[in-house]
């Protein structure tokens, strides 16, 4: 499949299927970098550095990050991705603590799935504590299952990975927020 595109200032028509009115979806930028390393560092035990934002920023054609920005003007979340072959693989979702629990992160995930799924991406995949109810909740909502488990693959607390696909992206992004 093709590369993930940068998000235009003009959000594509589709996006106020996905989105609250006055939100937006921006491309990850540097610019954004302290707000999401305020984001990152108050979501995990063990944030992603600048440094390690800055890596993935180079890594075109391969690394994707999307920002979710409210109508006030904070960004309220972010993703990052990687694209390999016809699979998104999420490595990092977050959505400030301020924010949590009104719909941005599933807002956010269903702009990027479909995003991804309009350049042929079929699967979706990611890694999340076994206790990140959550996160678990949220996932489930967007059709991905859990197919594995990494045994103590987290530190700070030591704690498995549950491995999740979404194997039906093309349906998951057709579904309103509301009906999956
Ligand atoms: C996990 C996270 C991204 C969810 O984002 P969010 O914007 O709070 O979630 P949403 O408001 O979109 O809700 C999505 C679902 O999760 C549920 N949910 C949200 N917060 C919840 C909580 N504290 N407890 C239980 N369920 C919760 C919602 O009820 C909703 O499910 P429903 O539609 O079936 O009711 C966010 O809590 C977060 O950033 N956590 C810290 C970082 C993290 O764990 N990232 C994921 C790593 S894999």
């Amino acid at each position: 499949m093709s590369e993930l595109p940068l998000v235009p200032e003009a959000q594509p028509a589709w996006a106020a299927e996905v989105l609250p009115p006055g939100w937006r979806v921006e491309t990850l930028s540097e610019h954004h970098l302290d707000e999401v390393l305020e984001i990152e560092r108050a979501s995990f035990s063990n944030p992603w550095s600048r440094d390690m934002f800055l890596w993935e920023l180079q890594n075109v054609g391969i690394s994707y990050g999307y920002v979710l920005r409210e109508p006030g003007g904070r960004v309220a979340a972010f993703c990052t991705a990687w694209i390999v072959h016809d699979e998104l693989h999420l490595n990092n979702v977050a959505v400030g603590p301020a924010h949590r629990g009104k719909g941005a992160g599933q807002a956010l995930l269903r702009f990027v799935l479909r995003l991804a799924a309009g350049l042929g991406a079929q699967r979706a995949t990611l890694e999340v504590r076994r206790s990140n109810l959550p996160a678990l909740r949220l996932y489930g909502r967007l059709g991905f299952r859990t197919v594995g488990v990494r045994k103590n693959y987290y530190s700070s607390p030591v704690e498995d990975a549950l491995i999740l696909w979404c194997d039906r992206l093309a349906e998951v992004v057709k579904l309103r927020p509301d009906s999956a």
